[in-house]
């Protein structure tokens, strides 16, 4: 019988496109989600994409009763994909207690309820800013974590502690840490996507609404980096390749033998962007020009990271294959699709 997966922040941005991977290897979905930073239309998209309508819960994970419910609601869960939790690293020097109440309590919430619920394995969504500003470039897993630079990177590296303190007590559980590098791009099918809030924060939205003329022009923090060309360098990695990682990931918890309870892995490319680089590649991959200039630094940028994600290729098989180019095409079909 299929597994059941249970994905909180199931209707969320990496959410939604590893809810579609999971349906089309098979998976039944529950997710439960607060959609206070998501549109529960987006379940309309996964349907379009699949021809299944994944199960929802509309309930905020901080609520130990809501989750009760869900649990007598939906019975025979196998594994927990743990997306729910605030992101935006600029609000969290703001406002850390909600950082670390939202995301910290859903943590463990979920850790309560699995071992009562015979829920086997949780995967949790990680991230490469527990290594702060890398000696090396690429950077693998046995890289040390570096003390984080806002509350939310904080709760990503308590997170990650949480769950080994959890399973070392002998708990019954199984658990995979990915470290996701820098997410871009939308479903091919442009019917999912990254919806963002307000002005973005991030590269991407910012550079597809500027191309859209939402925005006047994009600004690049710092040309005046050590890397070739003065910019920053991150590892771009496609949303459908990271959320591929995932399925492969509950696999080997769920049906694997020789698994170790607490497993961790990078998720990249290996190949380091430069912000000019990924504007470029958009350029050319869509032929729509991005007016962009010069600014300052911004606070608490990472100069240059990208993945050594050997330890992923090798172990779980897993390798991402989306070219920059033809992610960037899918990124601007979803923002023409989102309106200019
Ligand atoms: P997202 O905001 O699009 O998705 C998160 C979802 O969780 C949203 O739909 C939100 O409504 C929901 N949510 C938040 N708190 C909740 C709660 N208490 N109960 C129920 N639902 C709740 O973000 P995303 O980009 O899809 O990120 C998913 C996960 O991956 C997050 O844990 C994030 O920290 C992590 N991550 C993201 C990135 C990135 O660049 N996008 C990088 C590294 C790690
Ligand atoms: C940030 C967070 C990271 C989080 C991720 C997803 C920090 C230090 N890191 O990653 O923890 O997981 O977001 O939410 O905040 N840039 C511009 N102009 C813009 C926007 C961005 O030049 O308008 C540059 C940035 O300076 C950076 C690169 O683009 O060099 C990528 O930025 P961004 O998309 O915000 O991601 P990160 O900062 O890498």
């Amino acid at each position: 019988m299929a597994h059941k997966i249970l994905v909180t922040g199931g209707t969320g941005y990496i959410g939604s496109h590893t809810t579609v991977e999971l349906i089309n290897a098979g998976y039944e979905v529950v997710i439960i989600d607060n959609l206070s930073n998501s549109n529960v239309k987006v379940l309309d998209g996964i349907e379009k994409i699949t021809g299944v309508r994944p199960a929802f819960v509309e309930g905020d994970c901080t609520d130990l009763a809501t989750l009760d419910r869900l649990f007598k609601e939906h019975p025979g869960i196998d594994g927990i994909i743990n997306f729910a939790a605030s992101k935006a690293v600029g609000e969290s020097v703001q406002r850390p207690l909600l950082y670390y109440r939202n995301n910290l309590v859903t943590l463990i919430n979920l850790l309560e309820e699995m071992p009562a619920n015979g829920v086997k394995g949780i995967v949790f969504s990680s991230s490469c800013t527990v290594y702060g500003e890398p000696d090396v470039n690429p950077i693998d897993e046995t890289a040390p974590i570096k003390e984080a630079t806002s509350p939310y990177g904080n709760t990503k590296q308590i997170s990650e502690e949480i769950i080994r303190d959890f399973v070392a007590s002998g708990a019954p559980v199984k658990s995979i840490l990915l470290r996701y590098f820098n997410p871009v791009g939308a479903h091919p099918s442009a019917e999912i996507g990254e919806l963002p809030n307000g002005v973005p924060n991030n590269l991407v939205p910012y550079l597809t609404q500027t191309a859209a003329g939402i925005r006047k022009e994009l600004t690049i923090f710092g040309d005046d980096y050590n890397t070739p060309d003065g910019t920053c360098i991150r590892d771009f990695i496609d949303v459908t390749d990271l959320a591929k990682a995932h399925v492969i990931a509950m696999k080997r918890m769920l049906d694997g033998e020789d698994t170790r309870a607490v497993e961790v892995f990078n998720l990249g490319t290996g190949n380091g962007l430069s912000v000019l680089q990924l504007i470029n590649a958009f350029e050319h991959a869509t032929g729509v020009k991005v007016p962009h200039k010069i600014g300052a630094r911004r606070e608490g940028d990472i100069e240059k990271i990208w993945a050594d994600p050997k330890k992923a290729n090798e172990v779980l098989g897993w390798k991402a294959e989306m070219d920059i180019e033809d992610t960037m095409r899918n990124a601007w079909r979803w923002q023409c699709k989102l309106g200019k």
